[in-house]
């Protein structure tokens, strides 16, 4: 089976029309992210409030109980720490990796940038291993940029309380 995203250019172009609907949210487009990759198993997003990243808009067989992780912790808090996408292969050989849900066999973390910092990140469950390539990585950093202004949205209103 090839796990591989088909057409990552076409891919990128539907996401794009996500987010240039009325309801360009971030929720919407991890919705189009699950509902049109097989091998994305979970996706999420979580958002960087003050030393922690709290987790915003998911999609998903099953809620997680990490719903905030310090940055430097977990695969989530290294991309956040480092700022660079993070493939785990095999998450059960990385010492690093906190377990959300049986299945899970591998993930794609991938920082969202605003003005050069991190605000957030998209986390990508697989039940399959090895599932997440270089084109995941590319065409999922160019989904960070779109996703953006909606994460800015998001932590300006945690940090308001809204
Ligand atoms: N596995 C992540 C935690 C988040 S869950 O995958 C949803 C980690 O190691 O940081």
């Amino acid at each position: 089976m090839d796990r591989s995203l088909r057409e990552p250019l076409d891919e990128l172009q539907a996401v794009r029309a996500v987010c240039e609907g009325d309801s360009a949210d971030a929720q919407h487009i991890v919705d189009h992210l699950y509902e049109t990759v097989p091998h994305y198993s979970w996706v999420g997003i979580y958002v960087l409030e003050g030393a922690d990243l709290v987790l915003g808009p998911w999609r998903g067989p099953q809620a997680t109980e990490h719903v905030r992780i310090p940055v430097g912790t977990g695969v989530c808090g290294a991309a956040a720490a480092s700022g660079e996408t993070e493939i785990v292969d095999d998450v059960n050989s990385d010492p690093r990796y906190l377990a959300c849900f049986a299945a899970t066999r591998s993930e794609i973390v991938v920082p969202i940038h605003f003005a050069e910092t991190v605000i957030g990140e998209i986390d990508i469950d697989s039940d399959q291993p090895n599932a997440f390539d270089r084109r995941d990585q590319s065409f999922l950093e160019q989904v960070a940029v779109l996703l953006a202004p909606a994460t800015r949205e998001l932590q300006n209103s945690l940090s308001t309380g809204a």
